[in-house]
């Protein structure tokens, strides 16, 4: 016999188990981390270190302290990751969520730990972005939004924050949660429901080691909620997962949804 090669991507097989469940569930939460935007070829915190930054702990950078300390700095390393998610575009996997959740009888709910708008430009609705968004800046003194500043089109060192139009003390800065900031309540009120009152919860490209975003899938766990976990790596939540699929985000979820 002869093999022919092709470009055309090759579906991975879906576990029989993941299918059934898939198929029956009618309230899905999904809970997504940093490996769903991967294949856009969005960098993650520490792939990002290149350039300008490859001596930087990104920790270092994502903190109120970081912030205090040198804001032009920081500024300049989060108008560079603007850009960089301005210039990738949302693949078959986060297409895929959105095709499922418009099927009938489907109450499908995305919980993100992303900063990213990839879902959004995929067509969903995101109901959490846990650790806020890359597009809703705001005051540093007097919260108040601010529209998000122009990226620079290439990587500076510094970029001076604009000052707030409304206190005229404040600076503005990205509506990101950073190490040692609390989460947004009503987001993570929102994604502690959906974890509990689910059908089926599917957990795609997260780590499970920042919290408290890595508890959310035992909430489910704990009720007797099945949970599949999609990521090409073994993963903090995998040995409490329902199901475990190693396979990444691009190539499952549309092999998924099209099964259903
Ligand atoms: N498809 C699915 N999963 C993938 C893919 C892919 N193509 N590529 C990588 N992964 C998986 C990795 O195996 C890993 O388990 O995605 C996960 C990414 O883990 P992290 O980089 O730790 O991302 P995340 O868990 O979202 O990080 C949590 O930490 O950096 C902070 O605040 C930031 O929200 C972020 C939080």
């Amino acid at each position: 016999m002869m093999a022919f090669m092709t470009s055309a991507p090759i579906a991975p097989e879906i576990p029989g188990a993941i299918i059934a469940l898939a198929r029956a569930a009618r309230r899905i939460t999904v809970l997504t981390g940093a490996g769903i935007s991967a294949e856009s070829g969005v960098p993650t915190f520490r792939d990002a270190q290149t350039g300008l930054w490859t001596q930087v702990d990104p920790e270092d950078l994502a903190t109120p302290a970081a912030w205090a300390r040198d804001k032009p700095y920081v500024n300049a390393w989060f108008l560079w990751r603007v850009h960089l998610i301005s210039a990738a575009t949302p693949h078959a996997g986060h297409r895929a969520l959105a095709d499922w959740a418009r099927r009938p009888d489907t109450d499908l709910r995305i919980v993100t730990q992303n900063i990213d708008d990839l879902h959004e430009r995929a067509g969903s609705e995101v109901l959490a972005h846990l650790h806020g968004s890359l597009f809703a800046w705001r005051c540093d003194r007097c919260e108040r939004p601010a529209p998000t500043p122009q990226a620079p089109a290439q990587p500076r060192e510094r970029i001076e924050p604009d000052t707030c139009p409304h206190c005229a003390f404040g600076e503005i800065r990205p509506g990101v949660v950073w190490f040692n900031e609390a989460l947004p309540e009503r987001e993570l009120a929102d994604a502690i429901r959906v974890c509990r009152d689910a059908d089926l919860v599917v957990v795609v490209g997260t780590s499970g080691i920042v919290q408290p975003a890595a508890s959310l899938p035992h909430l489910a766990g704990a009720r007797g909620i099945p949970v599949i976990e999609i990521d090409p790596r073994p993963t903090e939540f995998s040995p409490f997962a329902t199901h475990v699929w190693r396979a990444t985000a691009g190539a499952a979820l549309p092999a998924l949804v099209a099964a259903l």
